[in-house]
């Protein structure tokens, strides 16, 4: 199988590889989240879902190889996002792996026994050219997010987002903040919430300036819904086989 890193050196990509939905017949969903972000010829891995077969078949499905990752960020430990982590690890020995702080020593160490290289995350940080992490945030959970430095902005992914998704938006501006925020994407976390703190989430994303949004995984139907209305064309309905083309949200 041929490695996408050659193929998109200059075209800055993302693409979903496991999510609770899917937007490919030939793909499966299930509950987690893992997406891979095509950068300046690097591969990375975000987040490896629950189930290791469902992201082997889909990465096959997409043409993935899991030898041509060269960075693996785990946004924090929950099983819907740690589930393919030695699936990867198998097939690419001595990758980098960016952990939140926290990480159970215990799956460190599992992990190096595939010759991991792991980065104990705490602050913010650049981890590849463009690849940031926000750092370790406090919360129910301690989690971190990516932001991918694009033309059109700052792209937030986030795993689940318990140390709440304004904060991580925040967080973003803060270390990046003469950049726009052209997209947050991934798990809102907003499964149980009403319509009045989802509006008010609305609000302080317009009022950050986000310009698109792709709340998926576990942000809930409602938000999905809600979001859909007020973004209207600059809401994204992601799902496994989703591909973003980062170039296009400059406007
Ligand atoms: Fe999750
Ligand atoms: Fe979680």
């Amino acid at each position: 199988m041929k490695s996408r890193s050659s193929e998109n050196v200059s075209k800055p990509l993302i693409t979903v590889i496991c999510d609770n939905y899917t937007a490919r017949e030939d793909l499966e969903a299930s509950w987690g989240f893992s997406c891979l972000v095509a950068l300046k010829g690097k591969n990375i891995l975000f987040d490896t879902g629950a189930d290791d077969v469902v992201l082997s078949n889909n990465m096959a499905r997409l043409g993935i190889d899991p030898a041509s990752i060269d960075l693996m960020m785990i946004s924090h430990q929950h099983w819907d996002h740690t589930g393919g982590i030695y699936t990867i690890l198998s097939a690419c020995r001595n990758i980098p792996v960016c952990v939140p702080r926290s990480f159970s020593v215990h799956f460190q160490e599992d992990m190096k026994r595939y010759s991991a290289r792991i980065i104990d995350v705490d602050g913010a940080d650049e981890i590849l050219p463009g690849f940031f992490t926000t750092g370790e945030l406090d919360g129910p959970v301690k989690e971190q997010a990516a932001l991918v430095q694009t033309e059109a902005g700052t792209v937030v992914i986030t795993g689940c987002a318990h140390p709440g998704i304004v904060r991580i938006v925040e967080a973003a501006k803060k270390f990046l903040p003469n950049d726009d925020i052209a997209l947050v994407m991934g798990g809102f976390h907003l499964l149980n919430d009403g319509d009045n703190h989802i509006f008010n989430i609305i609000e302080r994303f317009k009022a950050l300036g986000v310009r698109y949004s792709a709340a998926s995984h576990c942000s809930g139907e409602r938000t999905r819904e809600l979001f859909a209305r007020q973004y209207a064309e600059h809401f994204i309905t992601l799902g496994a086989g989703s591909i973003i083309e980062l170039e296009h949200l400059k406007s």
